[in-house]
C-alpha cells in the first residue's frame, strides 16, 4: 500500500496563500509549489525570469527563497513544520513534515508579519534606527545562516549610494532593460503581478541618496529623504552558489519579517548587484568574503500600497 506522509491539501494551499506574499523581483511571483507525496516541492518558475535584469536567475533564486521562508513559518505555525533542503542546482527547494509541534512565540510573530510587509518606496523621514533594532535585524539574519551588514559609517554610506547611482545609470543606458522594467511597472493597481502605480513611488529625485529604481512613478517634489539617518545595510549569505541565492532569500524574509514586527520600513535596491563589476566593489567595499545579494534601507515611513498577487491556484502545478 502507497501511504502519503504529506501535509493535508488544505494545510498547503493555505500554507501556499502565505508563501505568495513574500517579495519578488519586479513582483514577478518566480515560483511553483507542488504538493507530492512525501512533501512539497518550490521551484523556480523560468517562464517568469527577467532576462535583461537577472540573466542568470539570481534575483528569482532569492525571491524563491523567500517564498520558502514564508511556507516554512505557515507550517510551524499550523503545528506541523518542516525540513527542507535546497536541491543542488538551486532551482527546487523540497519541504517534508518534521512532526507535529506547537510554534514558537517568534514564529507566531514573524508569521503575524507576512501580510502586513512591503516593500516602501516613500521618502523615509529622517529618524534614526535604534541600534538595539538593528542588531535584532542582524541577529535575525544570523539565525537563518546570512549576514547583514549594516553600514554605519557616513563615509561608507556614500560610497555605496555612489556605487548604486552608477549601476542605475549603467542599467539605464540598456533600452532593452528600460523596455523590461517598464513592461512590469506602472501597472493598474489592480494587476495581479508587477507594479501598481500606486507602490511604484514618486519617480527617482536626483537629491535623494538612495537612487530608487524607476518604476515609472509621477514626478514629485521629495521633500526628504537625502539624509543618511535611515539606516544602510547589506545583506549576504556564506556563500554564493545557486543553493546559496535560494537560502539568501530565505535571511531576506526572515530579515523584512522582523523588521516589519519593529515597526520599520524597508526599502530595497538591487541595481548595485545586477552589474557584476560593482557588486564586486561593494563586496570590497564592505571587505566581504562573499558576494553581496542586496542592498536594504531601514526607517520610519508611512505604510504605502500593497501590491497584489495571482491566486493560489496559478502556482501550484497538480
Ligand atoms: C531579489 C529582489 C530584488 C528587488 N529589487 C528591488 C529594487 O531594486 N527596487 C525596489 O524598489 N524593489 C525591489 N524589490 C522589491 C520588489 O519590487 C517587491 O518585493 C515586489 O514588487 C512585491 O512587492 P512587496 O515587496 O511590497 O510585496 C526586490 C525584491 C527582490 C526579492
Amino acid at each position: 500500500m502507497i501511504t502519503t506522509t504529506t501535509w493535508s491539501v488544505a494545510t498547503f494551499e493555505a500554507a501556499v496563500g502565505d508563501a505568495v506574499l513574500a517579495p519578488s523581483i519586479h513582483n514577478t511571483q518566480p515560483w511553483r509549489f507542488r504538493r507530492t507525496a512525501d512533501g512539497i516541492d518550490v521551484s523556480v518558475d523560468e517562464d517568469r525570469l527577467l532576462p535583461m535584469c537577472d540573466p542568470d536567475g539570481r534575483a528569482a533564486r532569492v525571491s524563491c527563497g523567500a517564498a520558502v521562508y514564508n511556507l516554512r513559518l505557515a507550517l510551524a505555525v499550523a503545528g506541523a513544520p518542516a525540513r527542507w533542503r535546497v536541491r543542488p542546482g538551486g532551482s527546487v527547494a523540497r519541504l517534508v513534515p518534521a512532526g507535529s509541534k506547537p510554534a514558537t512565540p517568534t514564529e507566531r510573530g514573524l508569521h503575524r508579519q507576512i501580510r502586513r510587509r512591503h516593500t516602501n518606496r516613500s521618502p523615509f523621514s529622517e529618524a534614526g534606527v535604534e541600534p538595539a533594532l538593528m542588531v535584532q535585524l542582524v541577529e535575525a539574519a544570523a539565525g537563518e545562516g546570512g549576514w547583514l551588514h549594516v553600514v554605519d559609517d557616513e563615509t561608507t554610506v556614500w560610497e555605496i549610494a555612489a556605487l548604486t547611482r552608477r549601476a542605475d545609470a549603467q542599467l539605464n543606458a540598456d533600452p532593452a532593460y528600460v523596455a523590461e522594467l517598464r513592461a512590469w511597472a506602472s501597472r493598474t493597481d489592480d494587476s495581479v503581478e508587477g507594479i501598481g502605480r500606486s507602490a511604484s513611488g514618486a519617480a527617482p529625485h536626483e537629491a535623494e541618496l538612495m537612487v530608487r529604481r524607476d518604476f515609472g512613478g509621477p514626478s514629485r517634489r521629495l521633500a526628504r529623504d537625502t539624509t543618511v539617518s535611515p539606516v544602510l545595510a547589506v545583506l549576504g549569505y556564506q556563500g554564493e552558489h545557486r543553493t546559496h541565492e535560494f537560502q539568501a532569500g530565505m535571511v531576506l524574509q526572515r530579515v523584512l519579517l522582523r523588521a516589519a514586527d519593529l515597526g520599520l520600513a524597508t526599502a530595497i535596491y538591487s541595481q548595485p548587484i545586477e552589474v557584476p563589476s560593482i557588486r564586486e566593489q561593494l563586496r570590497l567595499v564592505l571587505a566581504r568574503a562573499y558576494a553581496p545579494q542586496l542592498v536594504l534601507r531601514f526607517g520610519y515611513a508611512p505604510t504605502t500600497c500593497y501590491t497584489n498577487r495571482r491566486s493560489v491556484r496559478d502556482v501550484i502545478d497538480r
